[in-house]
């Protein structure tokens, strides 16, 4: 079974920046959208299983329009190429969500860091710190400054000079983390969006911070190997089942095998959709979707990827 889908008429479509388009979507036949909160993301469904997840990058406050920006990839898998070439105005298309995993949890004073198309979650995010008075700064780096996409309207939710910090690499090399983030201060939170390489980068330079200050979020699979993997028990408590989970299979496969009916979608840990909780045992958490306190609590787990540490896990399922 898979999540709600709704079908979307494209309104509106944009260059933003050097291979950049941002969409307007609307509900086909008009009508409110579901509502949706800064960090949220929606998965676009296009055609031949092509499923991709698209941060919301317009306001939350409009019900009627949600807007994604969206980078082509030339060596991506297709997705975004798709999205360049054939969503125009008029093009229908299925969408499913949204979802948040990347929530801006209230706080007195916000750094965010933003790598590329990375910007298109925090937009919201800035809008929003920025109308409840809160201090942010924010530091953008991309490759050249004619690929960064949305530069101007972040730039107008400054309130002051060397609030917002666009730093090109042609022109400045990599983002100097350490400088931009400074020392430690309580009451302040890191919101980080970008590619692997700044977010391991982002992961390093707040080592020293309060833990849960660092919040990120990549669409990227985790790469983990499968060498070594066990089978073991799961019981599904609701449904009264005991299932074996082999060495070469998901739980998520296992469980959609047996006829329970979940929720998933992305298959590779980085939707959220199947998240599942844990009554008893210790999950091998491999999703890009919890935080590591969130897998240190071990409350939930992506059952897609993630698996078990010992000989049994007992879920809610
Ligand atoms: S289906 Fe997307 S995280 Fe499991």
């Amino acid at each position: 079974m898979s999540v709600e889908e709704i079908e979307v008429v494209v309104a509106d479509r944009r260059a933003e920046a050097d291979a950049v388009v941002s969409l307007t979507l609307h509900r086909a036949g008009g009508g409110e959208l579901p509502p949706w909160t800064p960090g949220a993301h929606v998965e676009l469904l296009l055609g031949d299983d092509v499923v991709r997840q698209y941060s919301l990058c317009g306001d939350p406050a409009d019900g009627k329009s949600w807007r994604i920006a969206v980078l082509r990839e030339p060596g991506g898998r297709g997705g975004s190429d798709r999205v360049h070439t054939a969503l125009t105005p008029g093009t229908e298309l299925r969408v499913r969500g949204p979802r948040n995993h990347f929530g801006l949890v209230p706080a007195k004073r916000y750094l965010f860091v933003a790598g590329g198309i990375g910007i298109t979650p925090l937009l919201p995010m800035i809008r929003q710190a920025a109308a409840e008075g809160a201090e942010w700064r924010l530091l953008y780096g991309g490759r050249t400054r004619s690929s960064m996409a949305l530069v101007e309207e972040v730039r107008a939710l400054a309130a002051h000079d060397g609030q917002v910090s666009v730093r090109p690499q042609d022109e400045n090399g990599l983002l100097d983390l350490p400088a931009f983030l400074g020392d430690p201060e309580p009451g302040t939170l890191v919101y980080c969006c970008g590619p692997e390489g700044l977010l391991a980068a982002a992961e390093g330079a707040c080592a020293d911070w309060p833990p849960g200050t660092l919040h990120t979020e990549s669409f990227a699979p985790v790469a983990a190997s499968r060498e070594g993997d066990t089978g073991f028990e799961v019981e599904l408590r609701a449904s009264g089942l005991t299932l074996r989970v082999p060495s070469d299979r998901s739980v998520l496969d296992t469980v959609v095998e047996a006829g329970v009916q979940v929720l998933y979608s992305c298959t590779e840990g980085t939707c959220g959709t199947c998240e599942t909780d844990i009554l008893e045992g210790e999950a091998d958490h491999r999703d890009s979707v919890l935080t590591q306190a969130e897998q240190e609590a071990g409350q939930s787990m992506m059952i897609c990827v993630s698996r078990c540490r010992g000989p049994r896990l007992v879920l809610d399922l």
